[in-house]
């Protein structure tokens, strides 16, 4: 394996392919997951893929990464937008940091503009859909294989 990824979800993504589907879409977050892992094995990445309606979970997976992970694929859902303790968690940790949005959230509503997470991201993915997952995954592949050299 070339590296540990941490895929981290936040809240209400385990309702994913059942909670608005005209912006989230039909595919559900075990689906992700599955596609992920079909991807990360290509990519010869190990994948810990999590999701959480709990801050201080997202915060421990982060903190946990620290330990042993490479990069992070981080979609925080609602805490993009309210959490200062996440950003303070991902500074905390030295790897690359890719956030994604399933929907174009610049396109929503003007309180999904703003993102803590994006002043410590190396790079941001919204209105991909899913297939956002898996373009954050092959964009750490990279960051992380230059990484080593
Ligand atoms: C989201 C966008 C957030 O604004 C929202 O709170 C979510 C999901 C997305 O994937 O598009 O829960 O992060």
């Amino acid at each position: 394996m070339t590296g540990l990824v941490y895929v981290l979800n936040g809240p209400n993504l385990n309702l994913l392919g059942r909670r608005q589907p005209h912006i989230y879409g039909h595919e559900t977050l075990a689906d992700v997951e599955r596609d992920c892992r079909t991807l990360a094995a290509e990519l010869r990445l190990d994948l810990r893929f999590h999701q959480s309606n709990r801050e201080y979970e997202i915060i421990d997976w982060i903190h946990a990464a620290r330990e042993d992970a490479d990069g992070i694929a981080i979609n925080p859902a609602a805490f993009t937008h309210t959490s200062v303790a996440i950003l303070d968690a991902l500074h905390a940790f030295e790897g690359p940091v890719i956030e994604i949005h399933i929907s174009n959230v610049h396109k929503r509503e003007a309180f999904r503009h703003h993102s803590f997470v994006s002043s410590r991201a190396d790079g941001v993915i919204a209105g991909f859909g899913t297939q956002g997952y898996l373009l954050a995954l092959r964009r750490l592949a990279r960051l992380i294989e230059e990484g080593s050299k």
